[in-house]
């Protein structure tokens, strides 16, 4: 009689925890889809710890070592206001930021455009990228 009780007991515990167990991957797979599109806040706190060293991006901010970034989706290269770009930047980058373009720059900025200023800058982890370009998408 206990034991019956008790391997029911044991039952219907391992039947939550499963029931648990398939909530919670439902709740991982569902969060995927949004991941890809990355996390705009999660992309602000990366942006303060990468580049607000060298980058303002709010409207009107002033330059620091690097370029103010507003609106740098869809911007074209080397157009910021009183910044003065390094003649390899501007030799080079004559297209208009695009979110692919940007992530290859951000992610290895000396190899993207040799001699380039911002080369000291040793590139974001790839498992950044995505959250990063949300914000920055955000700035304009
Ligand atoms: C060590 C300083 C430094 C850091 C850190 C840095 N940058 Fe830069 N960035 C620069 C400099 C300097 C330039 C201009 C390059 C030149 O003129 O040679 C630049 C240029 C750029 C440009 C091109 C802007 C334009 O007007 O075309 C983008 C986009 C950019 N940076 C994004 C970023 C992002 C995003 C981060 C953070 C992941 C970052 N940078 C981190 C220094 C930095």
């Amino acid at each position: 009689m206990i034991k019956s009780t008790a391997f029911e007991f044991i039952n219907r515990s391992v039947r939550t925890l499963a029931t648990v167990t398939i909530a919670l991957s439902a709740v991982v797979l569902y969060r995927n889809p949004a991941d890809a599109a990355g996390d705009a806040n999660n992309g602000a706190a990366i942006f303060i710890r990468q580049c607000s060293l060298c980058h303002t991006i709010a409207k009107g901010e002033p330059n620091r070592f690097g370029p103010n970034l507003f609106g740098i989706v869809d911007r074209k290269a080397g157009i910021a206001p009183g910044y003065k770009y390094s003649s390899a930047f501007l030799a080079m980058a004559n297209w208009t930021w695009s979110p692919d373009s940007i992530a290859s720059f951000v992610a290895a900025p000396a190899k993207t455009i040799p001699g380039n200023r911002m080369g000291v800058f040793q590139g974001i982890a790839e498992r950044d990228e995505q959250d990063l370009l949300a914000y920055l998408a955000t700035q304009k």
